[in-house]
């Protein structure tokens, strides 16, 4: 290198600081903007369960779990995610409702997404994943896991079927499935 060029070099750091930092500003943006103008946020929802009692009594014993409109009006899909399938394997709700959809595992770290739409979640034992969304078009939605769980992984997925609002009809206690949406 010739003589004389330390201040090259430090003004040739100093260009690649400023482009490192302007790509760090970019990203910053891009993720304030997405949480933002798409509600793609982390999830706040903090609520601890034991995974290893959740099946026995409350909220995701095996007759409450599915959709369920609360009496407040509410729509919550309740689900249990194990190795390797969701329980229920199937969801209905409805469309342009607000819906509230509840996750627990009592084994290992599944993941869910519901393609088309913007939900996507970790399902963490020991915690309840929950997220709001109200679903556009009615159709049925492929809902894999996708955080591998074990061997079984790539059967595990379960299905959301959206049904317009007038083809949903839950029974007396509120609940309905794809059987009778
Ligand atoms: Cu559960 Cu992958």
């Amino acid at each position: 290198m010739a003589a004389g060029s330390e201040r090259e070099v430090f003004r040739s750091e100093l260009r690649w600081a400023v482009v490192a930092a302007a790509t760090v500003a970019v990203i910053f943006v891009a993720i304030l903007g997405a949480a933002l103008a798409f509600q793609m946020n982390p999830p706040s929802n903090i609520e601890m369960i034991d995974p290893e009692t959740l099946h026995l009594s409350g909220e995701f014993t095996e007759s409450n779990l599915g959709t369920r409109v609360e009496p407040g009006g509410r729509v919550v899909a309740r689900v249990v995610a194990t190795q390797f399938e969701f329980m229920p394997h199937c969801l209905v709700v409805p469309r342009g409702a607000l819906v509230t959809l509840r996750f627990v595992s009592p084994d290992v770290i599944h993941g869910i997404l519901v393609s088309g739409t913007n939900v996507n979640a970790m399902v963490v034992p020991g915690y309840v994943s929950q997220v709001h969304t109200t679903f556009t078009r009615t159709g049925d939605l492929l809902m894999p896991c996708h955080e591998f769980c074990g061997m079984g992984h790539s059967q595990m997925w379960a299905t959301v079927r959206v049904v317009e609002a007038r083809d949903f009809k839950p029974d007396r206690q509120g609940r309905a499935d794809c059987a009778k949406p």
